[in-house]
């Protein structure tokens, strides 16, 4: 490792996060009840401008009203370039009740639009004597956010997770899709005429992750649209989770077992990584650093690798 250690993200299972708009409070009893790990009320892009002060008002009502149980509560609020963004935040904070854990920014481009954010936070939580300090995650939707993605990650220490949000990425990029994540038809290589589909998020993920993981913050792969399609979901889950996402969203109810499937390790995944920490353990007894599991290689570095997923589980089964 470099000199600089590697921070240890939150501690907490975060393996789907479920949304639903402010405009349907009938939705939030329902959310409360789901196994979710985070709870996701939007006042952005699922609520219509005529509709975004009931919203809050639904919002500001439930946060208190809703027993949200163990699970992290986060709202939502509209992006930087409206003008709605200030009252969501002074709202919240004002009106809603010490319950809530997270403040969502989306569509953020720089480091700047975290810094204007955390003033305005900063001001209303001392202005108020909130005795909980309000925490924060992005979503990585945008040319700017993906370019200063670094930048962003470090921009504040409020900071907790960074999702990457497909479809308004997709717009800002200029992709011809209109696909929210998964497979794309016509990202493809050719091999002696035959199709082999690449994954057109690949990139996008892995620099979100990078950044993360420098700097302590959760990666989380962000929607799936077509809720109908279990193992699409799936096989985008599982691409995110190979990567080092933690976990991913839901956009429709069906895909919190789903969500949760593929970001919980699982006990096949578990038990190998406990006999590969037992080989480890007897070979460093023998005075070596390297050793032979199931007839692989397996060193020190190992043991880093096994650890992940011991840490992801026991703090899963803690939770
Ligand atoms: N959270 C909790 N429960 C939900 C839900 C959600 N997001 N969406 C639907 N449900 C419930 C419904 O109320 C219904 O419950 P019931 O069986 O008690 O009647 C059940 O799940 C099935 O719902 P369904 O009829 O299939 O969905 P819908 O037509 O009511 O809504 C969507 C579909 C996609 C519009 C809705 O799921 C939704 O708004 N999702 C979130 C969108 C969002 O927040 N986007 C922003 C982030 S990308
Ligand atoms: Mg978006």
């Amino acid at each position: 490792m470099s000199f600089r250690q590697q921070p240890a993200p939150p501690a907490r299972p975060n393996r789907c996060q479920l949304f639903a708009p402010g405009s349907r409070p009938a939705l939030f009893p329902k959310m409360a009840a789901s196994a979710a790990d985070v709870i996701n009320l939007d006042l952005e892009d699922s609520v219509s401008p005529a509709d975004k002060p009931q919203a809050r008002g639904n919002i500001i009502e439930a946060i208190s009203a809703v027993d949200w149980g163990r699970k992290t509560l986060s709202v939502r609020i509209n992006a930087l370039d409206t003008p709605y963004w200030y009252r969501d935040v002074v709202d919240l904070l004002e009106k809603g009740g010490e319950r809530l854990d997270l403040i969502m920014i989306p569509k953020v481009g720089c480091s700047e639009d975290i810094y204007a954010v955390d003033a305005l936070v900063t001001a209303v939580e001392r202005a108020m004597g909130r005795t909980k300090k309000i925490g924060f995650e992005v979503i990585i939707e945008s040319a700017a956010g993906i370019s200063h993605v670094e930048d962003i990650a470090k921009a504040s220490p409020r900071l907790t997770a960074m999702s990457l949000g497909a479809a308004d990425f997709a717009a800002s990029m200029g992709m011809q899709t209109t696909g929210i994540g998964g497979t794309q038809d016509n990202y493809y290589m050719l091999q002696q005429g035959a199709r082999h589909w690449s994954d057109p998020w690949h990139w996008a993920q892995t620099a979100i992750v990078a950044a993360c993981r420098t700097h302590g913050i959760l990666p989380v792969d962000g929607p799936f649209g077509d809720f109908s399609d279990d193992e699409g979901f799936r096989a985008q889950a599982r691409r995110s989770a190979t990567l080092g996402m933690v976990g991913k969203w839901a956009i429709h109810p069906r895909q919190v077992a789903l969500a949760n499937e593929v970001f919980t390790p699982s006990d096949t995944q578990v038990t190998e990584a406990r006999e590969i920490l037992a080989a480890m353990e007897d070979a460093r007894q023998r005075g070596e650093g390297a050793t032979v599991y199931k007839g692989r290689l397996v060193d020190i570095a190992s043991i880093r690798q096994a650890e992940v997923i011991v840490a992801q589980s026991e703090l899963i089964a803690a939770a």
